[in-house]
This record gives structure tokens, sequence and C-alpha cells, in this order.
């Protein structure tokens, strides 16, 4: 079962205060970058709309959603995430380049899936809301896609619900990649979803922030067995396999999620059974381009592909 959203926000609150200022005193975030200071700084929409405080919510610690957005240019992100981006951008230049590089990929594959006809996604890991979103992308080739935006960031999960429900059936549930079983069998996630028919499964910019010991292969693997043949998997992650990232990985250590880059074969074998379609797995700029690459994409460090269940 997926845990309550009180029970992980209460779980992240238990950092906040001591990692705080382990945060400030580990990373150099700049004082008064704790929750009192950064609520009231920078996030454009409200965050209590599902019934919990913002106070509630852990700005202490840097988060991967809150981080990505600030390194493509959103305001839905703290000191915390800026500094800890910076941070990043100091230590891989490429990396903003990298991000959007990645949201380009993530639009050409959902246009390329909902070309080739399936009518139903599944997104682990939406992040937050960025313009074109996955549903503004497949439903402007087809209004009648179905989707199911799952993560498992509190704050991810109120504005999605905010900014990402439409008229067309679209589910926005709190769940985590770790728990596969239980995002597959979610109510909310069954009621768009249907497992009989073709389904695009989205994993993107997601899976390095598991841990071997979170069995990536295995989580995978479960939610590839659950998709019938016509699916596809689309997945992109990060690598150091262009530039030596060691420390530049380490800049997610205090944060919500570690950061954990992958070589090339271990990224090729979340594919397992299903074939990937040209041009295989590639530095995401490289991935069916629709122009230009940009400057810098041969040290992108992010891989990306497409692939299909037969
Ligand atoms: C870097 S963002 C990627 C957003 C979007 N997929 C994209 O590529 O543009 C990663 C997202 O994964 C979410 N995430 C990280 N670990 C997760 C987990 N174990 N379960 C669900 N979501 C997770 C984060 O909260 C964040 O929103």
């Amino acid at each position: 079962m997926s845990r309550p959203l009180r029970t992980i926000v209460a779980e992240q609150g238990a950092w906040a205060g001591q990692l705080m200022w382990e945060a400030v005193l580990d990373r150099g975030v700049p004082a008064g970058a704790g929750p009192g200071a950064a609520v009231s700084e920078g996030m454009e929409h409200d965050v209590t709309q599902n019934g919990f405080r913002a106070e509630e919510i852990d700005t202490s610690r840097p988060h991967p959603a809150r981080i990505y957005d600030y390194l493509l240019g959103g305001k839905d992100n703290y000191e915390v995430d800026r500094a800890a981006g910076d941070l990043l951008a100091d230590r891989a230049p490429e990396v903003r380049v990298g991000v959007q590089a990645n949201r380009a990929f993530l639009q050409r594959a959902v246009r390329y899936v909902v070309g080739s006809g399936v009518r139903q996604i599944l997104d682990i890991g939406t992040g937050l809301p960025t313009s074109p979103n996955v549903h503004e992308v497949a439903r402007a080739l087809d209004p009648g896609v179905s989707i199911a935006y799952v993560d498992n960031d509190p704050i991810v999960h109120t504005y999605a619900n905010a900014l990402l429900r439409t008229s067309a059936p679209t589910a926005v549930v709190l769940g985590d990649l770790r728990e596969p079983a239980a995002v597959l069998a979610d109510p909310e996630v069954r009621r768009v979803i249907d497992f009989t028919q073709p389904v695009a499964l989205l994993l993107v910019a997601i899976l390095h922030f598991l841990t071997e010991a979170d069995e990536p292969e295995r989580v995978v693997a479960e939610l590839r067995d659950a998709l019938p043949a016509g699916s596809y998997l689309v997945l992109s992650h990060a690598t150091g396999d262009f530039a030596d990232r060691v420390e530049a990985e380490a800049v997610y250590n205090n944060a919500t999620a570690t950061l954990n880059l992958r070589e090339r074969a271990a990224v090729e074998r979340f594919f397992a059974g299903f074939e990937l379609v040209e041009p295989g797995l590639v530095q995401v700029p490289f991935w069916r381009p629709d122009g230009t690459a940009p400057k810098g994409s041969a040290e992108i460090g992010f891989y990306g592909g497409v692939a299909r269940k037969v």
C-alpha cells in the first residue's frame, strides 16, 4: 500500500531543524534558508490545498524535484534547492543544458509513443509542473489519452493536483517507485489505466534516485511485467560516462534522495526483454532530435531510450 501523505510528511519533518543546520554547515547553504524563511519565498502556489500547512513541508533539505525545477529556470523551489542546484552546476557545468535536453527528450518520446498508437501513460517521477507537461504533449496528438501521474514528493503531488488535473482521464497519485506493487494496485492509477491495453511507462530522470539497496532492476522488472505487449518504456538516467561526476553526485548526499550515476550497461539492463527502438540508448539530445543538438551536448550526462514490449 502507498504510505499516506501525512506519514511521508512526518518522516520528512523529523529531519527538520537538525538537518537544516547540517545542510548549512555541510554544504554551505546560506544561513536563514530554514523552513520559516523559505516557505514564503519563491513558491508561486499555495501548498495547503491537501489540508496540510506549508510549514509541515521539509524545506531544510534539497528535494530532487525542486533542484530540477530550479535548474530548468522554474520558481517552485527554496533557498536550499537553489544552493544545491548552483553547487551542482559548479561541479557539472553541463547540467543546465542537460536538464533542458532531458525535458526535450521526454516531449519527443511522448510524441513518439502516442504517434505509435498508445493511449495510456503512467508517468512515475512526474516532477513539478513544467510547460508543456506530459498530458499537454500527448493530448496535442490525441485529446483522449489517459494519464496517471505518480510522484513521492508531497509538494509535487499538491502542485500536480492543482495544475495537472483535467477533464480527460487523469490521476495524480502520491506514490513511491520503490513500491511498484502499490503503484500498480493504486485505485486512482487503475481508474485511468487499463493494464490489458498498451501503456507507455515513463521513468524519466527518476531511476538515478534509487540506490542499489532499493533494487532498481527488480522494481523496473515488476513494472515491465505488468504491461501487455505493445507497451513502451521511456527511460532516461544520469551517468558519469562522459565526465567524472563523483563530486556532482555528492551534492545530493543530504538531499531527500541520493544521486546514483550508472554506466551504460546498467542503464541498458532496465530495458531487459523490451526492444529498443532506433537509435537505441543514447545521450538524450541525440534521441531522434528534431533540430540541431544544443551546444555542449557531447558532455550531457543523461542516457535516454524508448523500448517496446513485443
Ligand atoms: C528530476 S525530476 C524528473 C521529472 C520529469 N520526469 C522529467 O524528467 O522532466 C525527478 C522526480 O522523481 C521524483 N522521485 C524521486 N524518487 C522517487 C520515488 N522513489 N518515487 C516516486 N517519485 C520519485 C522526484 O520527486 C521528482 O519529482
